[in-house]
């Protein structure tokens, strides 16, 4: 067989190859074995494994022992943590080169950046936990909810044998509110902690976003909001779970609404943005990666010690409020493979956007249990 066959062989792999003669010198090395080592200096080839792997200091052991030992390990893994850089996780195989004779004349390193693997291994494993603890939350909601609403109705029945005793009637309504409350907050934990389940189909961001403004609006038949929408065409086919969505928008507009006092400015923004940024310009070629919403108001901002605590469950600065609804924004978009996130200038209003994978994810990722 050709040489030029097994070059291809070489660079088509989907692995990194590297090898060493017995001199310890490197003597070929893959375009992709380079990438993952981040060797980007011409010459590799001839260099020793010390002075080219030295940010490697155990692959570098890995093949002296190799070049040493009879039966070289089979398989190995190694974590590279260096400053400034997210830890990596390398993996792979080593082999002894011989030839037709059964003389050695070096070892061969087949390896694969394991990173990416071992973070879906990771997000498994944090699926599983959210799922046990949602379970967990539903059967503990269920659990305080029957003797609530059983406190509930002893109190009315009380109430209404106590006529005349006023203040045994006050104390009543008393409990009668405490335990309407408590059981709103089992709700809305249970409302967090239910996995989200996603149901995606082509849908139109506009479209959802309008209708979450309509809904918002109907809950403030006195507000006076003026709201200036402008979207990108091409946004209208997305792939993405709508009703959840739409949540997501209610929640965001709501919010909005609410710094505002029902009264004010707010501007209601799509667009698809490229590798390279904003796809505003229609004649970029590249391909739109994300979609993204982007909610603005002219409220009263978010102070910079409310700013770190903003997405936590039960974060609010409300009288009355739940801090549910960015939560459950947050849980909903991640579900997604997307990105939410806020700029605020604290008095003079603040941003919330939603970035989406665009035109959508696959469908493996959509019909799991999302966090
Ligand atoms: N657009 C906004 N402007 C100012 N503050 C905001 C805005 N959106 C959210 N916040 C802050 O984030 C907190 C949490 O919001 P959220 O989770 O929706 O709960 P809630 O609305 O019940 O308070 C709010 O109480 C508020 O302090
Ligand atoms: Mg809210």
């Amino acid at each position: 067989m050709e040489l030029e066959f097994f070059k291809d062989v070489f660079e088509s792999s989907r692995c990194g190859i590297l090898t060493i003669g017995e001199d310890g010198k490197v003597s070929t090395i893959n375009q992709l074995g380079r990438e993952i080592l981040g060797l980007t200096e011409p010459g590799i080839e001839g260099a020793s494994c010390q002075d080219l792997l030295w940010r490697y200091p155990t692959i570098c052991k890995i093949l002296a022992d190799s070049l040493r030992m009879e039966t070289p390990p089979s398989r190995f893994e190694v974590e590279l943590q260096s400053s400034g850089h997210p830890k990596r996780v390398i993996g792979g195989t080593v082999s002894h080169i011989r030839k037709g004779d059964g003389r050695r004349e070096g070892v061969v390193l087949f390896f694969r950046d394991l990173t990416m693997i071992e973070q879906g291994e990771e997000q498994e494993r944090l699926k599983d936990r959210l799922a046990a603890l949602g379970q967990m939350a539903a059967g503990l909601a269920h659990e305080i909810r029957n003797p609530l609403g059983n406190i509930g109705s002893t109190a009315s029945l009380l109430k209404r044998k106590l006529s005349g005793n006023d203040s045994g009637i006050i104390a009543l309504d008393n409990i009668v509110q405490e335990v309407r409350r408590l059981n709103q907050t089992v709700t809305q934990c249970l409302e967090y902690a239910k996995p989200v389940h996603l149901r995606p189909r082509i849908v139109n961001l506009p479209v959802l976003v309008a209708e979450a403004l309509q809904e918002v609006r109907a809950k403030w038949p006195s507000g006076r909001v003026e709201v200036r929408e402008e979207h990108d065409s091409r946004i209208r086919d997305l792939y993405a779970d709508g009703i959840q969505l739409r949540q997501v928008f209610h929640n965001l507009i709501s919010n909005a609404f609410d710094a505002m006092g029902g009264r004010g400015r707010l501007e209601v923004t799509s667009l698809l943005e490229t590798p390279g940024g904003d796809a505003g310009d229609s004649s970029v070629d590249e391909a739109p990666l994300f979609a993204v919403v982007k909610i603005r108001d002219h409220g009263r901002g978010i102070s910079p010690e409310a700013r770190e605590r903003l997405f936590f469950p039960f974060f609010t600065t409300k009288p009355g409020g739940s801090g549910i609804g960015l939560a459950v924004a947050k849980k909903i978009v991640e579900s997604h493979q997307g990105i939410i996130d806020h700029e605020s200038e604290p008095g003079r209003g603040a941003t919330f956007w939603v970035k989406l994978p665009y035109p959508g994810f696959s469908q493996g990722h959509a019909e799991g249990p999302g966090p």
